[in-house]
């Protein structure tokens, strides 16, 4: 994510990576090369993860072609937005450091019964199947994902909230001593923890998928391990990793990256190429792995499932 420095606890441009190198295919591949040369590419290690018999999963046949090639896993899980574990692309081995059992998740708010559930009690209470999204970053790249896990309407029937639920709030963890990237930097403390929001529609959409697993595999340590989500019709931003905590909340939460620069990040952020972000365009997307530029599509190309979710809220900014 690039940001605009402000205020002292923001990351200095010359710290993120700048957008012209998130367009520039060659130092994407150098970077990768970099990374294979220092032993930290390669695809996601799975060792003694208790759930990787669950995988890989049947396919969902609604989505198993999402109209472009997949992207070659080592992309996947070597170029990643993961700022818990450092502000650059090249996080997956200090992500190594995630402890991912125990992983419990809080489930609490306007629900009939608060309750805490262990990562592999809830994979035994869903049916894990394989999707195939497109994957778009705000930083106008992209990739093709076949992501593993459940709609997250099942984890909302679960919860059974009250009618005063109007919004779900998810939580990553705060741990300092195991992500080194929430430790106190040259800049200050960044606004830990990660947190990003939803409405309940949102949420009940059936494209809304809780993901706990990639490429046939539980899901790697620096995608977001043991459980993110993904909405494929928004930015990569709203797809928050690693959650530990799920609330029912009558109040729109305020996501991390709007906390940091509410000028730049909102709570809506459907991806929409004529509505630019204020530092760059939204037109078009470097597809990672294929050195292809291609056009951006309303809502990522999800328009027929998810455009009538908006319906009645045009004063609101849903494309940032
Ligand atoms: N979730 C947490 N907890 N921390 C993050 O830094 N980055 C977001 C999102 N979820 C982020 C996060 C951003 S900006 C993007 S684009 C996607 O994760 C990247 O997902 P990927 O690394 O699997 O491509």
């Amino acid at each position: 994510m690039l940001i605009k420095r402000r205020y002292g606890w923001e990351i200095p441009e010359h710290k993120v990576t700048p957008e012209a190198l998130f367009l520039n295919r060659r130092t994407v591949l150098s970077g990768l090369a970099g990374a294979a040369l220092t032993g930290i590419a390669g695809p996601a290690r799975a060792e003694g993860d208790p759930s990787q018999g669950l995988y890989p999963a049947p396919v969902n046949p609604a989505y198993k072609d999402a109209g472009r090639a997949v992207t070659d896993e080592k992309y996947n899980t070597n170029y990643n937005n993961f700022y818990e574990f450092g502000t650059s692309k090249g996080i997956a081995a200090e992500a190594e450091n995630l402890k991912i059992r125990p992983w419990e998740i809080a489930v609490d708010g306007e629900v009939d019964k608060p309750f805490v559930i262990g990562i592999d009690d809830l994979l035994k209470k869903v049916t894990l199947e394989e999707r195939v999204y497109r994957h778009r970053c705000v930083e106008a790249w992209s990739m093709v994902v076949p992501w593993t896990g459940f709609p997250l309407k099942k984890l909302v029937e679960l919860a059974s909230p009250t009618a005063d639920a109007k919004y779900v709030r998810f939580e990553t963890f705060n741990n300092p001593e195991m992500a080194s990237g929430q430790q106190p930097g040259l800049f200050g403390t960044m606004p830990w923890p990660y947190v990003e929001g939803l409405t309940m529609a949102e949420a009940m959409h059936d494209l809304t998928f809780v993901v706990t697993g990639a490429y046939g595999k539980p899901v790697a340590k620096s995608m977001g391990a043991p459980i993110r989500i993904h909405m494929p019709w928004k930015y990569g931003f709203k797809s928050i990793k690693s959650i530990i905590k799920v609330s029912f909340v009558k109040e729109r939460p305020i996501g991390f990256w709007e906390q940091l620069q509410s000028s730049e990040y909102g709570f809506w952020a459907n991806v929409n190429p004529q509505v630019p972000h204020p530092r760059w365009s939204q037109a078009s997307e470097q597809v990672l792995g294929t050195g292809e530029r291609i056009d951006t599509q309303l809502y990522n190309g999800y328009g027929e499932f998810v455009a009538s979710l908006y319906q009645g809220l045009e004063n609101e900014k849903l494309y940032m």
